[in-house]
């Protein structure tokens, strides 16, 4: 057994609606997963939903279900989307599972033997929308709360609390000695000063069930549950454990099983990266190591940070009509279409911003266009001046595709899916260049130029065949599109396999067909 490739995504609040953010989060972590993959290692990518929790509980109450059956509804929506987005997914954890909710109360019956929980009354404002006690930070300048809290109300209810506060210089040390944990440095630069700016104060992670019966039960004390966000990150350490890892077993020796015992047990933790939004970081680079530290278990390796999307400069809102639906344009444009355009216009960090003209101008010249059109103009050749058979191999155009195969490999390890993108279509672009340039079509008419015709023909076809390989972790329909149209089998899912001259002489391409239709207006 070795340890796999262990990748997530946020999970998400089950009662939401699936959206344009969603969607990215999911595609940038299926890139990063397809592409480790595609490099050769082992990869566990685990997404899922957020289940828990006074919205749900309320939202099924108001629609006369019990909060598991309005769940199980929820639940079949958000796995049509995954699917519908191409998601490699290897899990889907759903924080209602059993085995999720085990390691739940493992780990807290744990702390609490370790003395890192203790009861005390927590007073505060609650915004009952939210689920969150605010403080004065969240006070606008005229002492109010904004109405988007909804409705806040002081409370004050004894409840348990973790001892953060302990753990605050160790946490602040570990980040400073592994500048990769929290990525980009300008996240980890904002975890840090908050972390030296002022004492941690310790977590409030119960709620009386009185209150809240939609949750994990405290096991030591039945009058609680668990509240959320200890529930929810321990989703990407319950299914390592469910899944029989050894650091998660060692970890909870004592205070776990799984049940069942699997099979073949997965070597998973620690996490190689957590991908998640911005508004999500606190949660992920303070509250997360150091609850897992505090149990003697490895933090994750990194936190991987995106921005967040908007549209037309506006944050989106359903209530404006503001936003962008991934399903509707994916059945208009295609999946691929969809995955491209987030990736190419959006490096990892930044904030994004969705324009339908943006979408369009990019589908029309670098899909239809610059990949439709080398593609099908490379297969159209083949057939009419050979029979579709692949001549002699030549390397005219190996350079290229060799330094552009080296990027994309270094991309894919580091993460920058947009450069990879950018280094791909530099290739797409001299091959198209190379056509116009050679004239191919011209050549054909003179019989004295077929040596040459047919290595302008070998260095589109392996070009277009390395296209496809260096595509797949992106665009994985359109890469097995263009290696079925090679006449090849499989998937092109290897980055080994694109190196130069990888398209056997004498092989017999098929019919090529439009990958990217050209749409009206
Ligand atoms: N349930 C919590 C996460 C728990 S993780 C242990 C949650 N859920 S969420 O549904 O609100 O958000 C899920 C992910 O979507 C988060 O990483 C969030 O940053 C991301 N996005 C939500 N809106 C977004 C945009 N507009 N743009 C990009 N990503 C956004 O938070």
């Amino acid at each position: 057994m070795s340890k796999r490739f262990y990748i997530t995504t946020a999970i998400d609040y089950v009662n939401g609606q699936p959206h344009l953010g969603h969607a990215y989060e999911k595609i940038v972590a299926d890139v990063i997963a397809r592409g480790r993959r595609s490099l050769g290692q082992e990869v566990f990518f685990l997404t899922g939903l957020d289940e828990h929790g006074q919205k749900v509980q309320r939202s099924a109450q108001a629609e006369g279900k019990p909060p598991q059956v309005y769940c199980d509804e929820l639940a079949g929506v958000w796995l049509n989307f995954v699917r519908k987005l191409g998601i490699s997914n290897d899990d889907f954890i759903r924080t209602t599972q059993p085995r999720h909710k085990a390691v739940v109360q493992a780990l807290l019956r744990k702390l609490h033997d370790q003395g890192d929980l203790y009861k005390a009354p927590y007073r505060g404002w609650y915004s009952w929308k939210e689920e969150t006690f605010l403080t004065d930070k969240d006070r606008r300048p005229d002492g109010t709360f904004d109405p988007a809290w909804g409705e806040v109300t002081e409370l004050v209810e004894e409840n348990w609390f973790f001892r953060m506060s302990r753990y605050q210089s160790w946490l602040i040390e570990y980040i400073q000695d592994h500048p990769d944990f929290v990525h980009p440095p300008s996240r980890r630069n904002e975890v840090l000063s908050f972390l030296q700016s002022r004492p941690l104060e310790d977590l409030c992670i119960s709620r009386p069930a009185s209150r809240l019966s939609w949750g994990i039960p405290i096991p030591f004390d039945p009058d609680y549950v668990n509240y959320v966000w200890f529930d929810a990150l321990t989703n990407y350490f319950s299914v390592p454990a469910a899944h029989g890892d050894p650091a998660a077993l060692a970890a909870l020796k004592g205070y776990y099983q799984p049940d069942p015992v699997p099979e073949a047990p997965l070597e998973l933790w620690p996490a190689d990266i957590h991908v998640i939004g911005k508004d999500i970081v606190r949660f992920h680079a303070i509250y997360w190591p150091i609850m897992l530290h505090a149990a003697g278990i490895e933090p994750p390796r990194q936190v991987l940070v995106h921005g967040w999307w908007q549209k037309d400069g506006q944050k989106m809102s359903k209530t404006t009509g503001n936003v962008v639906d991934p399903v509707a344009v994916i059945d208009e444009w295609g999946v691929d279409a969809f995955r491209y355009y987030v990736l190419r216009e959006l490096d990892i960090g930044p904030d994004g911003n969705w324009t339908d003209a943006g979408f369009r101008a990019r589908y029309s010249a670098e899909l239809a266009n610059a990949l439709g059109n080398l593609v099908h103009r490379t297969l159209s050749m083949l057939h009419r001046y050979r029979n579709g058979v692949v001549p002699a191999p030549h390397a005219e155009l190996e350079p290229e595709a060799t330094r552009v195969i080296t990027e994309v490999r270094t991309c894919l390890e580091q993460n920058r899916l947009q450069d990879a993108l950018i280094s791909i279509w530099s290739l797409i672009t001299r091959a198209n260049q190379y056509i116009d340039h050679t004239t191919p079509f011209k050549l054909a008419k003179d019989p004295a130029q077929s040596g040459r015709l047919d290595q302008i023909l070998y260095n589109l076809v392996e070009t277009v065949r390395v296209v496809a390989v260096l595509l797949w972790p992106f665009l994985p329909t359109t890469a097995a599109r263009i290696h079925a149209q090679l006449g090849f089998q499989g998937e092109p899912d290897r980055l080994a396999t694109a190196a130069w001259g990888g398209c056997p002489p004498g092989h017999t391409v098929g019919k090529p067909e439009v990958l990217f239709p050209r749409k009206e207006g």
